[in-house]
């Protein structure tokens, strides 16, 4: 999703924008673009492709201590030079770069059009910078805000005036815009991992505030001009986690370093004495989580699909209700926000659009947020009324692995605390805590059977599709496997629950529509495996993720993966472990673009 970078200082800007920008690669984008202010006015460079295409069309000698720059991932208009970022008022004094949707963009293009303004994109960011430079306020900051007062949408902007080279006016609403304070110089990025190398002292902006910075200082203002006297925080973050390691791909990397970054995680949240987790971040207590009696789980993707595994963790250990919805879709169908239930935002990013609208509709109705978020400081972190911060370390492969199953060991910690306020015993609470701390060794056995998960990988690879199934506890693996391995291989892979078969996806099964069936060692088993029969009967080749206390025996033709039994509420986290290096296989073996998949963006921040 689009990226942005901004730079004043004493030093060129032109290597720091680009910079910046290739470590907002991983977020996805089709065009890059960056403008400096030079002796010559304004020069703008766009490129369609990588950023790297972008830094072999600069002019060597390019120089400015004034720029900005943008990764872009179309939404108005294809991916073309023209409709890239930065976009430039017809005089060429303002430049823009913009992250987000400006919904009365048509309304607003015909006006200006009228008005006889002759537009060389079809971007929606175009607008901005025409509409900047036909205010008649008096100062940069007010043509902003008027500029800003026309507009119905989501944005961070970052604008450059040549008649102001020594500053860039920053807005944010909807889009995350993060300050990063430097000596003598400032930089502003649109995701934490463009400042990390220059700075750990940053300012969140918030939604509707605005920003003029120069080299050495900074003023946080609100749309009515108030000054918002916001201070640095300091942000730790660990750039050089931000590697491949000597793995060939991140998401390769990601899946394997799970063993240690869930050690991580849990190191000092398990109370084994009273049997129950310590999460303080949710500045909930014994009361408070006793007064809730439904859990409502919001996340996108797989992150929503992780809060289904959630739901049934806190419906098995809490006793209480609890369900899992699409964000995308949560807030559009006005729902009724009861004081008594818990909502709970799950994201990788914290950026996702979606799920922080989610998160805004509900504190707008008066209910109580909390986020299981891995970004440190982001949007959906800052804006729940406490949490749980994943510990997953950064994840720059579009595919999320280990940030999933950190939002699992998330959902299995909070429903430990949910249950040790209710009817869970202390036993039952240890015996949680023990299969927790388990989980580190049992994803090493998983890790270390890669190269026979690797052969399957490679027969699943040649068909054009495949079924995941599973049912109750195992549905959800069946749906995360199944996105994992479209995302990466581009083949068609669908989710459906193992009993559902019968009552119609049955009619597909032939010898070219590979299964792989969920199937945990648990009351379903046999249920599972005559529905695995069904589809051996219909010559259908099925691949059976189980354990090894399953006797598969009879289900002679059916390849199959194990994994190490743990406890049974605890399960879909390891079954989820194999379907990953399936998906990461499958890919390898097609050759595809592993990190950066066709069409996806790592944090979706636009509805
Ligand atoms: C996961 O592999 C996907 N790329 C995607 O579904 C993702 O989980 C979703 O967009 C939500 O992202 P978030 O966790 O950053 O909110």
């Amino acid at each position: 999703m689009c990226g942005i970078v901004g730079y004043v200082g004493g030093r060129n800007a032109v290597p720091v924008l680009l910079e910046g920008l290739s470590r907002l690669e991983y977020r996805g984008y089709d065009s890059a673009g960056v403008a400096v202010l030079t002796s010559a006015g304004t020069q703008v460079f766009r490129k369609v492709g990588r950023v790297r295409d972008l830094e072999a069309a600069l002019p060597r000698r390019l120089t400015g201590k004034t720029g900005i720059g943008h990764t872009r991932w179309a939404t108005h208009g294809p991916a073309t030079e023209a409709n890239a970022h930065p976009q430039t008022s017809e005089d060429g004094r303002i430049t823009v770069v913009h992250n987000g949707i400006i919904d009365n963009a048509a309304a607003l293009r015909d006006r200006l059009a009228a008005q006889g303004v002759s537009f060389t994109s079809e971007t929606d960011t175009e607008i901005i910078a025409h509409l900047i430079a036909r205010s008649a306020a008096p100062t940069l900051e007010a043509a902003v805000l008027e500029a800003l007062s026309k507009i119905n949408g989501t944005y961070a902007i970052l604008v450059m005036d040549t008649g102001h080279p020594d500053r860039l006016v920053a807005a944010r609403n909807g889009s995350p815009l993060i300050l990063g304070i430097g000596d003598r110089e400032m930089f502003l990025a649109s995701d934490l991992s463009a400042l990390v190398r220059h700075t750990t002292s940053v300012v969140h902006l918030d939604d509707g505030e605005l920003a003029t910075v120069t080299a050495s200082q900074f003023r946080t203002f609100s749309r009515e001009e108030d000054d918002t006297g916001k201070s640095p925080t300091s942000i730790d973050l660990d750039v050089l986690d931000a590697d491949t390691d000597g793995h060939q791909h991140y998401m390769h990397k990601e899946i394997l370093e799970q063993p240690s970054s869930i050690e991580r995680m849990l190191r000092g949240r398990l109370d084994d004495r009273f049997g129950t987790a310590r999460l303080d971040g949710l500045n909930l207590g014994p009361r408070e989580l006793r007064g809730f009696r439904r859990v409502k789980i919001l996340g996108c993707g797989s992150a929503y699909y992780v809060g289904q595994m959630g739901a049934a963790m806190i419906e098995e250990l809490a006793r209480i209700p609890a369900d899992a919805e699409a964000a995308s879709e949560f807030r559009y169908r006005n729902p009724i926000i009861e004081p008594d239930t818990l909502y709970v935002a799950v994201s990788q990013s914290g950026e996702t659009a979606d799920t922080a609208f989610a998160v805004r509709e509900v504190k707008r109705k008066g209910g109580q947020v909390i986020g299981l978020v891995n970004v440190v400081g982001s949007t959906i972190a800052r804006e729940s009324d406490g949490g749980v911060y994943l510990h997953a370390g950064p994840e720059i492969a579009v595919a999320s692995t280990k940030a999933l199953t950190h939002m699992a060991i998330g959902f299995a910690m909070l429903a430990l605390t949910l249950g040790r306020v209710r009817d869970l015993s202390i036993a039952d609470g240890q015996r949680i805590i023990a299969g927790l701390r388990s989980l580190p060794a049992q994803i090493e056995e998983i890790i270390s059977n890669e190269d026979a998960i690797l052969k399957v990988a490679h027969n699943l690879a040649e068909s054009p599709s495949l079924f995941f199934i599973g049912r109750v506890r195992a549905f959800p693996v069946a749906r995360e496997g199944a996105q994992k391995f479209k995302e990466v291989s581009y083949r068609h892979a669908e989710a459906y629950q193992a009993s559902e078969l019968k009552h119609g996806p049955l009619a597909l099964i032939c010898a070219d529509l590979p299964t792989v069936a969920i199937l945990p060692d648990d009351e379903l088993t046999d249920r599972n495996l005559a529905a695995v029969q069904q589809i051996l009967a219909r010559s259908g080749p099925v691949v059976i993720v189980t354990h090894q206390s399953v006797d598969t025996g009879e289900m002679t033709g059916a390849q199959v993966i194990t994994v190490p039994r743990n406890e049974r509420e605890l399960d879909p986290i390891l079954l989820t472990v194999p379907l990953q290096l399936l998906a990461y296989h499958a890919a390898l073996a097609l050759g595809h673009d592993i990190d950066k998949p066709r069409n996806l963006a790592k944090s979706v921040t636009v509805e």
